[in-house]
């Protein structure tokens, strides 16, 4: 699509396709490509650029300005988000128009100039109820931050209710028919998207929906893939309710306990460490041989649990790759307020608890108590010990004050 597409009668879209790209920021497969959404709106008074495009794809998309307005009329360039795939073009654009004055949240400021590649950049930070009139159009900012990156926000145009989300509600779904009503079914990228780029940070979701909740929205103008205008609300319920947290258990909290193991010590000691944890009514415990585990439930396993509790042998100085396949799933889990510890049996230097440790450390997770470590096969005296360590642990996770050192 080498043209402008007419959104609404001010505001045209000015983004690129990208069609080829099979993988997107190393962790996501992108079947039907996707595309880099910007959008140009005239106004009587001047010409505001919402976000810009992958820098390799710029050509095309300064035809497509070039096509609408002369550079001279545009005055405000709106910047969502600062990743580059959304301000690849900002250094060029600035270049051509070193008049417009360019918005970003606060937390984008320390990026901005960087990104920019210049000094003498007029720019405003902006947040929620701070507001833009040009013409007869007033758009409003809103702080929608961690969605997915901390400088992310959206903005909105009263008069005509078109929500600019950033890279929420987003899909990675090339379709040149790009309006939501006119497009194949993109249901699956939906909800992949959501999957791999929000679904770390639900309480910034929900944050944000509480926002768009005040607003009446006609159109949302994402970054990537469809349009969308045909009953925006359902896609609005949809984030809402994967963002939401279910309360299956009235209270309960739940603790998985993950092993692996070669000669059942380990073993041994992740089921005296759970029926120390189900000491407590409270508590649900839950074991897992990770062996027999996939990736997805992995994934729902660690979400709904908030503690995590891992144990491994040590294998060539290394933790066993079952291990590693769990932790690197935490990539896309809200990991705030999660507690986690280590555990297992070793022959020689017994290096895995420690480095399974160190990686729950750096996830963010707290972790209460030191790694539990046992020599080859554990005594009837150090199964008490796993007992007791998966007592307090539980205790820990149900409120009792500990001083964590991260
Ligand atoms: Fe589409 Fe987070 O950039």
């Amino acid at each position: 699509m080498s043209n402008a597409v007419r959104v609404s009668e001010d505001l045209y879209y000015i983004g690129v396709n990208d069609p080829d790209i099979r993988t997107f920021d190393i962790i996501m497969k992108t079947a039907n490509g996707t595309t880099y959404n910007s959008y140009l709106l005239k106004t009587d008074d001047g010409v505001v650029i919402f976000d810009t495009v992958k820098k390799e794809f710029e050509e095309e998309f300064f035809k497509k300005i070039e096509s609408l307005c002369s550079y001279s009329d545009i005055k405000y360039i709106i910047m969502h988000h600062l990743e580059p795939d959304h301000s690849g073009a900002l250094p060029e654009l600035t270049k051509r128009v070193p008049h417009a004055k360019v918005f970003i949240s606060p937390m984008a400021q320390p990026m901005l100039k960087s990104i920019a590649k210049t000094d003498n950049m007029d720019f405003e930070t902006v947040w929620t109820n701070k507001e833009l009139k040009i013409g007869s159009k007033t758009i409003k900012f809103l702080s929608t931050p961690n969605l997915h990156w901390p400088e992310t926000m959206s903005s909105y145009i009263e008069e005509d209710k078109i929500l600019f989300s950033g890279d929420v509600f987003g899909s990675h779904y090339y379709d040149n028919r790009l309006f939501d009503d006119l497009v194949g079914d993109f249901d699956y990228a939906f909800k992949y998207y959501y999957d791999h780029i929000m679904r770390p940070f639900k309480s910034d979701v929900i944050n944000a929906l509480n926002l768009y909740d005040d607003l009446e929205i006609e159109k949302i103008c994402n970054l990537h893939g469809p349009i969308i205008r045909d009953n925006p609300s359902k896609y609005i319920q949809r984030y809402r309710e994967w963002s939401t947290k279910t309360d299956r258990l009235h209270g309960k909290k739940i603790i998985s306990i993950f092993y692996v193991t070669s000669y059942k010590n380990t073993k041994d000691m992740a089921h005296n460490i759970y029926e120390g944890v189900e000491a407590d009514e409270n508590l649900i415990a839950n074991i897992y041989d990770l062996t027999a585990l996939d990736e997805q439930n992995m994934i729902a396993i660690l979400e709904e649990s908030t503690g995590i509790l891992i144990g491994a042998p040590t294998i060539n100085s290394d933790v066993p790759k079952p291990v590693w396949d769990l932790l690197s799933c935490m990539m896309v889990l809200e990991k705030k307020g999660k507690f986690g510890g280590c555990f297992g049996s070793y022959g020689w230097s017994g290096e895995a608890v420690e480095m399974m440790n160190s990686r729950l450390k750096a996830l963010k997770f707290r972790v209460p108590l030191a790694p539990m470590k046992i020599k080859l096969i554990p005594t009837k005296e150090e199964l008490f010990e796993c007992y007791k360590y998966g007592v307090e642990f539980g205790e820990i996770v149900n409120g009792k004050m500990v001083e964590i050192t991260l």
